[in-house]
């Protein structure tokens, strides 16, 4: 136990190093091969993780005792920000919150693994490490370029490239495992090119199927369009649809669930669908609701 707390004591910043560079390389596996699209309160997160991955490298390199004074202020809103991103997609804490108006939904969760593990999780665990692990250096307060005889002086290249070299090559197989990302991006859109934020609605009692548009248009219309048109470079036409027009109710609904990653053979447009529109808190009812609501002409 008592060498355990020595050697984090010692490692504490290399432990914030492999966090910050796991956490940089998983944001641009999930967005560059996957194809999830990061939305506004996503890029925040970036925004403040991806200095740290440098930060915290070059502070190591220069063994600077102050490192954590300029690693804590980012980390501790990346927290923050993602605790909120967290609880906006988990609980209603946040209900009616116009964080991303623009864009993919920040409410839309593009994985859910064991029912909890969301990318903003993710990004949470990756800040809850880099801050604890710089609080620790900061109590422990020893400068680090005072421990040890003469040749600790010179930065510590080895260590310091080799966890980023490690970290890297965990993610190059991630990243040459997938297929290149679809030229949706590149290509003219097939669909309407104008974005147009799905309006706020209000949380009344409504009739049946105006409970079905109302969930369409907080859950699928920021990709699907407020009017079931589509969304360029981020959903396609579902309203008057060949393929809503052919399909049954239950086959719609499997589909729904699902979702469709970009290497699914079902794939047209080189986007991602996310299971469940990216909202597993949603009943078949509700979805046979949207569905309904999609159906009238
Ligand atoms: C983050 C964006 C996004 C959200 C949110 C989203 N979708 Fe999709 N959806 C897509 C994309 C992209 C496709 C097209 C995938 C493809 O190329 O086959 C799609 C395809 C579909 C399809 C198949 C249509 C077809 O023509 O193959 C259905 C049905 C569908 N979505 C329903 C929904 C419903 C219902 C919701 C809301 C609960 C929803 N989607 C939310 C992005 C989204």
């Amino acid at each position: 136990m008592e060498r355990i707390s020595l050697w984090l004591n010692r490692h504490s910043m290399y432990l914030a190093l492999l966090a910050a560079w796991t956490a940089l390389c998983g944001s641009l596996y999930f967005s560059e091969v996957r194809g999830y699209v990061p939305c506004v309160l996503c890029w925040y997160q970036r925004i403040l993780m991806y200095p740290l991955s440098a930060v915290i490298a070059v502070g190591l390199l220069r063994r600077d005792p102050h490192l954590p004074y300029y690693v804590l202020p980012l980390s501790l809103y990346g927290l923050g920000m993602s605790t909120y991103h967290y609880l906006l997609e988990k609980t209603d804490l946040f209900a009616g919150a116009a964080a991303c108006s623009q864009g993919v939904a920040c409410t839309t969760q593009w994985i859910n693994w064991f029912g909890f593990v969301t990318i903003p999780f993710l990004a949470l665990v990756a800040f809850l490490i880099v801050t604890l692990m710089s609080v620790i250096a900061l109590l422990q307060g020893e400068p680090a370029a005072e421990d040890g005889a003469g040749s600790s002086l010179r930065a510590p290249w080895l260590p310091v490239g080799g966890s980023i070299a490690a970290v890297l090559g965990i993610f190059a197989v991630l990243f040459l495992s997938g297929e290149p990302i679809a030229s949706a991006a590149v290509q003219p859109s097939p669909f309407p090119t104008l974005v147009l934020a799905p309006p706020q609605v209000e949380a009344e009692p409504v009739s049946e199927g105006g409970r079905g548009e109302q969930l369409y248009l907080q859950a699928c219309a920021a990709c699907h369009g407020v009017d079931g048109q589509g969304v360029a470079n981020l959903g396609n036409r579902l309203r008057g649809s060949d393929f809503l027009a052919a399909a049954t109710d239950a086959e719609v609904l499997a589909v729904t669930r699902q979702g469709r990653e970009l290497n699914d053979p079902a794939n047209t447009s080189g986007l991602v669908m996310p299971p469940s529109g990216g909202r597993p808190d949603l009943s078949d009812a509700d979805l046979l609701a949207i569905l309904q609501y999609l159906r009238q002409p």
